[in-house]
């Protein structure tokens, strides 16, 4: 399969669905975008079409084995068969879940998203991770199953409220980083539209040449290291965790080069994010080891691979052991102390 990604609109999402090649539509949506927007847009009702709704409880809370079971078991109970298309109706958080229930419902159906949030958009629904939690550790227990449609309606975003706007701010800066092109779109304040269209397109091609992130589809984990473990920690959101992420990274392994690029697009951005979490207090490292241990980008028991960017659209992968990457932030202590973006 490969992934469409189309723009369109709310008149035209009805549309879109009725030409889907099925007679039996599931739609899985996230508990805030049933009450924003279930009345208008009515999808319950399509012709020529039988439609199952099943309401998942808002963001991150429907990401367990729980929620799982009710969805599948509902869902099974109502009858389903080979040709069902599943639809996500949320964020990444619902993308994910539904993502999962697609790849496992009698071993795998064809599924859509409607990403309705800045960071579904740019990265969530593309791509085909699709996972939920375990009771510690996010998106272990999980799958690699590509959507056939994402719709994109930026109208959505409309109604974000303003911290999941910066989250979604957060990713798109990893973008520019990555890329150059991306990267100068936001230096010559290019519209959020466009940027995200690049931001979709670039995640998209990477993916499609390295579906199952054997190789250069590892890039995208840039800043996800200690992300992971200080959206834990420090209860942030995970754009907002990924932007600490980077420039940690950088101060490690990049001798801060990168910080002032990573400043100036974070004003372009506008995103509001000022002092480090940790500002002032020691570097949590000994609770981001215990966490790292447990995350995905674990190769051995000791060596885990991290992005590096030494110059704007250039990624390295490098493999450290922990106990070297807790060594080179001992370095750093007093950089990470003072840090401010
Ligand atoms: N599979 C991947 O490749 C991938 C990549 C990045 C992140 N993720 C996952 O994505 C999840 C985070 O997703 P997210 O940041 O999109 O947030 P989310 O899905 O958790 O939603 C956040 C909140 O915003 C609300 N919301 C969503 N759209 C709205 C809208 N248009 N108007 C008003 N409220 C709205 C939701 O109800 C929820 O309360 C995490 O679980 C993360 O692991 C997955």
């Amino acid at each position: 399969v490969n992934t469409k990604i189309s723009k369109t609109t709310s008149d035209n999402l009805k549309k879109e669905i009725a030409a889907l090649p099925t007679d039996l539509i599931l739609i899985i949506i996230d508990h805030n975008i049933s009450s924003l927007y279930s009345k208008v847009l009515n999808l319950q009702e399509i012709e020529g079409k039988k439609v199952i709704v099943w309401k998942a409880p808002d963001g991150e809370k429907v990401k367990n084995i729980k929620e799982y079971e009710s969805c599948v078991e509902y869902f099974l109970d109502k009858g389903i068969h080979r040709k069902t298309h599943l639809i996500a109706f949320g964020g990444g958080a619902t993308s994910d879940f539904a993502g999962f229930v697609a790849a496992t419902l009698l071993r795998g159906i064809k599924w859509s998203v409607i990403p309705t949030t800045l960071l579904a958009m740019v990265d969530a629904s593309i791509g085909g991770k699709v996972a939920i939690n375990s009771k510690e550790v996010k998106n272990l227990i999980g799958a690699f199953h590509k959507p056939e449609n994402i719709w994109m309606n930026y109208k959505f975003l409309e109604t974000l409220p303003p911290e999941e706007m910066k989250s979604g701010k957060g990713e798109i800066l990893k973008y520019a980083l990555l890329e150059k092109s991306i990267h100068d779109l936001v230096i010559k304040d290019a519209q959020m539209e466009e940027i995200i269209n690049a931001c979709g397109s670039f995640k998209l091609k990477l993916t499609e040449e390295d579906f199952q992130e054997t190789g250069k589809r590892k890039i995208l984990n840039l800043g996800h290291t200690f992300g992971h473990a200080l959206e834990k920690i420090y209860n942030l959101s995970h754009g907002v965790a990924v932007l600490w992420g980077m420039a940690v990274m950088d101060i490690i392994y990049n001798q801060s080069k990168n910080l002032n690029v990573i400043k100036e697009l974070k004003s372009k951005l506008s995103i509001d994010e000022e002092k480090s979490p940790w500002i002032k207090r020691d570097f949590p490292m000994e609770k981001i080891i215990e966490l790292v241990k447990k995350d995905k980008k674990m190769v051995s028991n000791f060596d885990l691979e991290v992005v590096v960017v030494h110059e704007i659209g250039k990624p390295d992968l490098k493999t450290v052991d922990l106990e070297t990457l807790a060594n080179d932030v001992s370095k750093v202590q007093n950089e990470l102390k003072n840090l401010s973006l």
